[in-house]
């Protein structure tokens, strides 16, 4: 089935759409304190509510990009509802092969929960680094990992050992690429079952409300798998966090 498709249906029930409470996630917005008018690219902005967010707290000038057409539907209607008169941009493309206009930089770049875009952290870092302003910030949702990952959750879910990084790693990366890290957060076991499991329960309403569309097998198949992937070793195996880098305007 579609991709795209796919992550509509398990992500309909979703506001953010990473393992990070929303709660938690605004605690951090609001330590932004941005100035009015401040320029913030999100890549992979998901459906556009960092964005939104922001824009609602400092009235900030946005680009959102996401490659998923549901999405950035999402973002539009949004956008419309809570920030119409706002300066925010979405486009609707493969982050990868986003460039800023000429000389453009922005004050805060994030990428949260999509540093495959970029092929991984340490690209993302040097990706996004590139894109913002002297003394802006950088913001990071990355997995990390909780313990030494068991060999069959790696042939279950796919996931190469060397995709992640410990949450010492994560923050030393970015260090090493001339960014400091000046706050992280974490999410508990809360945070990602709320994000995991309100999948579960999206896909199930889909395929009642939907008993005729000819994806359901597969869509039940993907599901199931997630699901078993996360209980049996995902929850006890995989951290998440947010990292939140400066960039500095000159080396000390
Ligand atoms: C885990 S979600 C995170 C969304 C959002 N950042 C948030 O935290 O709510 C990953 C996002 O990456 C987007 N995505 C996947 N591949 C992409 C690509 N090549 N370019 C841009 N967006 C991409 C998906 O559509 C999805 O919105």
């Amino acid at each position: 089935m579609d991709i795209w498709k796919y992550f509509d249906i398990t992500h309909k029930k979703h506001i953010i759409c990473n393992p990070m409470s929303e709660v938690k996630l605004n605690g951090l917005f609001s330590l932004l304190n941005i100035k009015p008018g401040s320029k913030v690219l999100d890549v992979a902005c998901g459906k556009g509510e960092p964005l939104v967010r922001l824009a609602e707290l400092f009235n900030i000038s946005g680009t959102g990009v996401d490659i998923s057409p549901y999405f950035i539907k999402d973002c539009e209607k949004k956008k419309n509802e809570r920030i119409p008169n706002s300066d925010i941009k979405l486009l609707e493309m493969d982050g990868a092969k986003y460039r800023p206009e000429i000389n453009e930089l922005f004050d805060l770049t994030m990428c949260i929960g999509a540093s495959f875009v970029y092929n991984g952290f340490i690209g993302t870092i040097k990706a996004l680094k590139k894109m913002t302003k002297p003394n802006g910030l950088i913001i990071i949702g990355e997995p990390y990992w909780l313990k030494e990952p068991d060999g069959e959750y790696l042939k279950m879910s796919g996931i190469k050992k060397e995709e992640y990084n410990s949450h010492y790693k994560n923050i030393d990366i970015g260090e090493k690429e001339g960014l400091n890290c000046i706050y992280t957060l974490a999410s508990n076991h809360d945070d990602w079952d709320h994000y995991e499991t309100l999948q579960w329960w999206s896909t199930y309403d889909y395929i009642t409300a939907n008993p005729n569309d000819p994806d359901n097998y597969e869509l039940l198949n993907k599901i199931n798998k997630a699901k078993m992937e996360y209980l049996l070793y995902g929850r006890d195996t995989l951290g998440w966090a947010i990292y939140v880098f400066k960039r500095w305007s000159r080396s000390i």
